[in-house]
């Protein structure tokens, strides 16, 4: 980061430090309180921090509202602020932007991307697309813009299930980029579906094994899992679902210890809903941390008081794109209201 002393850069210095770096390389003051200078900052611009539950911890608990896609998306659907920080990974900007199109909003740092959004480029699925002209495209929210702006629906890992579910049963589908995901409601719905063979880094690294020697270790442990891992991690788990599913069960359940198969951010939230419980993190295959998703983890409290006092790096998408995406968005949102769907975070 770089030390700059008052006066603050101006509009053209921050834009061209954004288009090299990605977010604003700018060292916040020496000694500052960044949490008391994102509260004010928040305030003086009628800003809304939304944050996932996969961010580090001391963001979520400087944000105004934290939750799984599903419960930010319907966050950003209803905010009255002016601008929207986003402290999560970049297709949530985008989708907050797309339902709020004439407000500001950024995101700590661009380079915050998505594993499984990056497996599905717009063109190569333009021309699988192509060839199934009688399909109806339902895509997990894990996808650019520009999928969504090719898609009949949207889905989370909260209302897949339930909205596919749902559907015409004369409709044909493309369930786009999770295979693991799309496999997961294929078994739950009983409806066939092409699927798109994406995967997320993070969710797919669980080691079988290892769960499956933890659980013989802990018998009483029940294993709880995204529905983005592997089949073989989902066969054996006791409850599938998404982050705020899975927090909701952990504080529910009587059981006392949990085997958790998803992000290591969410555990934060389940430390502190159930400090009680005894929670392990499910074994990745490898020695290593990659159960951390590193494109969440890009985001700091230091770019996120950079993002709200220079107001970028902004997420910008063309007219056109925003109102494709936005139809199937409104879609999922308005039939996840239908079916009860409503998060509460
Ligand atoms: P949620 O739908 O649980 O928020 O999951 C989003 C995600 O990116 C999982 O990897
Ligand atoms: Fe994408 Fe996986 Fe990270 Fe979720 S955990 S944001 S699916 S890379």
């Amino acid at each position: 980061m770089l030390h700059i002393s008052t006066p603050l850069p101006s509009k053209e210095e921050v834009h061209k430090m954004v288009l090299e770096w990605g977010y604003v390389p700018i060292q916040p003051p020496a000694g500052i309180d960044l949490f008391a200078e994102i509260e004010r900052l928040k305030r003086a611009k009628n800003a809304v921090l939304l944050a996932h539950y996969y961010q580090d911890a001391d963001i979520q608990d400087i944000a105004d509202f934290v939750g799984d896609s599903l419960g930010l998306s319907q966050k950003a659907a209803e905010t009255n602020a002016d601008m929207i920080v986003f402290a999560g990974v970049h297709f949530m900007a985008e989708t907050a932007k797309i339902l709020n199109p004439t407000k500001k909003v950024v995101i700590p740092d661009l380079n915050a991307g998505c594993s499984l959004s990056d497996s599905c480029p717009p063109e190569a699925f333009a021309a699988f697309k192509a060839k199934y002209p009688d399909h109806k495209v339902v895509s997990y929210i894990n996808t650019s813009a520009a999928i969504k702006a090719m898609s009949d629906i949207i889905v989370t890992s909260s209302n897949a299930v339930p909205i596919v579910g749902a559907l015409p049963s004369d409709w044909k589908i493309i369930f786009a980029p999770d295979k693991n995901l799309g496999l997961y409601v294929m078994r739950k719905t009983g409806r066939e579906m092409l699927l798109w063979e994406g995967v997320c880094m993070v969710h797919t690294i669980f080691s079988h094994q290892k769960i499956r020697a933890l659980r013989l270790q802990y018998p009483d442990a029940e294993l709880i899992a995204h529905p983005e891992c592997e089949p073989a991690i989902l066969e054996q788990a006791d409850f599938i679902g998404s982050t705020t599913a899975l927090l909701n069960y952990v504080i529910q359940s009587p059981r006392s210890r949990f085997i958790v198969a998803t992000e290591s951010g969410i555990l934060h939230q389940m430390r502190k809903a159930a400090p009680s419980k005894e929670l392990i993190q499910a074994p990745a295959e490898y020695s290593c941390s990659c159960n951390t998703c590193p494109h969440m983890k890009l985001n700091t409290l230091e770019k996120i008081y950079n993002a709200l006092l220079y107001e970028a790096p902004e997420v910008t998408l063309s007219v056109d794109i925003m109102e494709k995406a936005r139809r199937p968005i409104e879609q999922m949102l308005e039939l996840s209201r239908d079916l009860g769907l409503l998060s509460k975070g």
